[in-house]
């Protein structure tokens, strides 16, 4: 399954030229498609929320399929363990865990915005959903960031997958890590990279990475053909601050 043109004729209404998601948006669809999450949380709605959207769709897809194959195929108990050789997990659905499928794979987007960016094309997005027939994942808040904790429903956390695409990323970052999937959420976080505020706040990112090396890893991607918006930064949370290694070796207490 893969995004057709009338997918892109749909959502081009959406899209903002200074808000520079253009490459951002399908290559968000793969990684949630990819890593499908639960829970996703977009922070700055707009062109990237119906591929993150469809990519839930998608998986959703996916997961119905493999679930019943998996059925089909069979399921090792503990006392046949050695059914499971490289023979029964190559048989199709290849690789498919069963421990992925013993709940119903019934994935949520939420979309935060506060609307506080005129040119956004934010408020445009929920009748396009609609339009896409992919409203039913989406629960959209409308909030700033700095009220996240009191305007979700604590039922749609934790999230394993963020999308910061918005001037909240260091806020995020500091008040928010709380609300990702421990372990194992990842959060993105779009154009870091380049510019003095962005730059510290990445410092400020690695300083805690390197400080406690086992809770987090780091990585950026450039576009370097470029000026602006051109970078989009990974952090994959390992472990909890304050459960790590490192934090039990030195005696940390959980922030
Ligand atoms: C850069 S635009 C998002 C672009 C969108 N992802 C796209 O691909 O077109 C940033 C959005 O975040 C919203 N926003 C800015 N600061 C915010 C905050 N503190 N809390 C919630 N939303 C915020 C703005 O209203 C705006 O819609």
């Amino acid at each position: 399954m893969t995004l057709e043109s009338s997918f892109y004729d749909a959502t081009a209404p959406l899209y903002v030229a200074a808000m520079g998601t253009e490459l951002v948006a399908p290559l968000l669809y793969d990684l949630a498609r990819l890593t499908r999450p639960q829970r996703l949380l977009e922070v700055g709605m707009g062109y990237t929320t119906p591929f993150l959207a469809r990519a839930l769709h998608d998986a959703r897809i996916d997961a119905y399929a493999e679930a019943k194959a998996l059925a089909t195929k069979g399921i090792p108990t503990p006392a046949s363990r050695a059914k499971l050789n490289d023979k029964w997990l190559e048989r199709h659905p290849t690789f498919a865990s069963p421990a992925f499928h013993a709940a119903p794979y019934e994935p949520q987007l939420v979309v935060l915005d506060d609307f506080s960016v005129e040119r956004s094309s934010a408020t445009s997005v929920l009748p396009i959903l609609k339009s896409l027939e992919l409203d039913d994942l989406v629960v959209p808040v409308h909030s700033s960031l700095q009220d996240i904790h009191t305007s979700l429903d604590p039922k749609l956390t934790p999230f394993d997958f963020v999308w910061v695409d918005a001037w909240a990323c260091l806020y995020f970052f500091e008040n928010c890590w709380d609300l990702v999937s421990d372990p194992g959420g990842i959060a993105l976080f779009h154009y870091l990279i380049g510019y003095e505020e962005g730059d510290a706040i990445i410092d400020y990112m690695k300083a805690t990475q390197q400080m406690h090396p086992d809770e987090l890893e780091i990585l950026s991607l450039i576009e370097p053909h470029k000026l602006r918006q051109n970078s989009l930064t990974l952090v994959r949370r390992i472990a909890s601050r304050g459960n790590s290694k490192t934090s039990r070796s030195t005696g940390d207490a959980a922030s």
